[in-house]
């Protein structure tokens, strides 16, 4: 077994992405302006991210025995991500997620393979865990993600949350066993405000905040971050980009330039939250979740250009 820094449970996918002048009406044809496909799925973006910055990180999850699932495989090896525990599993099917793109906004339809292509209680290895510094999960499959976090509070691992819309609308009910480990839980704006029904995210993280999370990143877009803890709260300003051509991942490459910049690098929060900004900058100009993550030389090229104060 591989010892690793950073471990990401969750979701691996392949995207088929298409550009598109606008969204089709019903019974309406139109020409895609670009196909492609790629490797991505929350989870396993988040690492890539990590490993391009030159992390140690092993991505804890499923894919099925297909050739989709041979495919992402082999592209986590190329990018020196640990599969010492990706599972293949012959009963279950890799996900594929159709993203469309219509002037750099995009929009998913999700596998219904996502839920169902997972790990068993028993494909999570102790050991794994409790020798890594960080586990972050997605929440996806609850049942796995409750044992794994578990596992890691047992051994003081820290967990980072990335908490989405979808797996949100779960309800504080039914997800907060596993949100009150968090050592950092970091939703998007969508993610945030339904978890806590508040309009405002200055409001929804204090209200988490105030629930016991001791830091709480909120992902604002093009906003950049907000980021609180109980005795402060400071919004983080995003890299202004003029073109923007695809914000799939955007999310998945700012958390994990962030846990290798607050956990592993041990920077403070705010300087960790602007490299994480412009890692995320950087991926936005390329089409694919992954394409443009950068490595560490590029993005601190890139934040000496555009954030000279980054290096006081
Ligand atoms: N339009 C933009 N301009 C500059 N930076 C952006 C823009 N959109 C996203 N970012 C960067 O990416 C980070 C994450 O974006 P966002 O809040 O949209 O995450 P998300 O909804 O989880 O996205 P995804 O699901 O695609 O990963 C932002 O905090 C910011 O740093
Ligand atoms: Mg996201």
């Amino acid at each position: 077994m591989n010892q690793v820094d950073i471990i990401g449970l969750g979701e691996i996918v392949l995207d088929w992405v298409a550009e598109i002048p606008h969204f089709p009406q019903p019974d309406e044809k139109i020409d895609a302006k670009s196909e492609n496909y790629f490797p991505g799925g929350v989870t396993a973006n988040y690492l890539v991210a990590i490993g391009r910055l030159g992390g140690s990180c092993g991505f804890l999850g499923a894919v099925g025995d297909d050739s989709y699932g041979n495919f992402l495989i082999n592209d986590l090896i190329n990018e020196n991500i640990d599969i010492s525990f990706t599972i293949k599993k012959k009963s279950m099917i890799t996900p594929v997620n159709f993203i469309f793109i219509a002037n750099g906004e995009k929009s998913i339809i999700q596998s219904p393979h996502m839920q169902s292509t997972k790990l068993d209680i028993h494909d999570v290895d102790e050991d794994y865990i409790a020798n890594s510094k960080v586990l972050h999960t997605t929440l996806i499959h609850s049942d796995i993600s409750n044992f794994a976090i578990k596992i890691a509070k047992r051994h003081n691992i820290k967990v980072s949350i990335d908490l989405e819309s979808q797996i949100a609308k779960r309800g504080w009910n039914n997800l907060k066993e596993m949100l009150l480990m968090a050592d950092v839980l970091i939703p998007n704006k969508e993610g945030a405000k339904t978890i806590t029904k508040q309009n405002n995210p200055e409001n929804s993280a204090k209200v988490l905040v105030k629930k016991g999370i001791p830091i709480v990143i909120i992902t604002l877009g093009s906003q950049g971050v907000l980021v609180t803890t109980s005795d402060f709260q400071k919004r983080i300003p995003a890299y202004h980009i003029k073109k923007i051509v695809d914000t799939t991942g955007a999310g998945d490459t700012f958390n994990g330039a962030f846990s290798f910049a607050y956990w592993i690098k041990g920077w403070d929060l705010e300087r960790a939250c602007k490299f994480a900004n412009g890692a995320a900058s950087l991926k936005i100009q390329k089409l694919g979740a992954r394409t443009g993550m950068p490595d560490e030389k590029k993005l601190l090229d890139y934040l000496k250009l555009v954030d000279p104060n980054f290096f006081d």
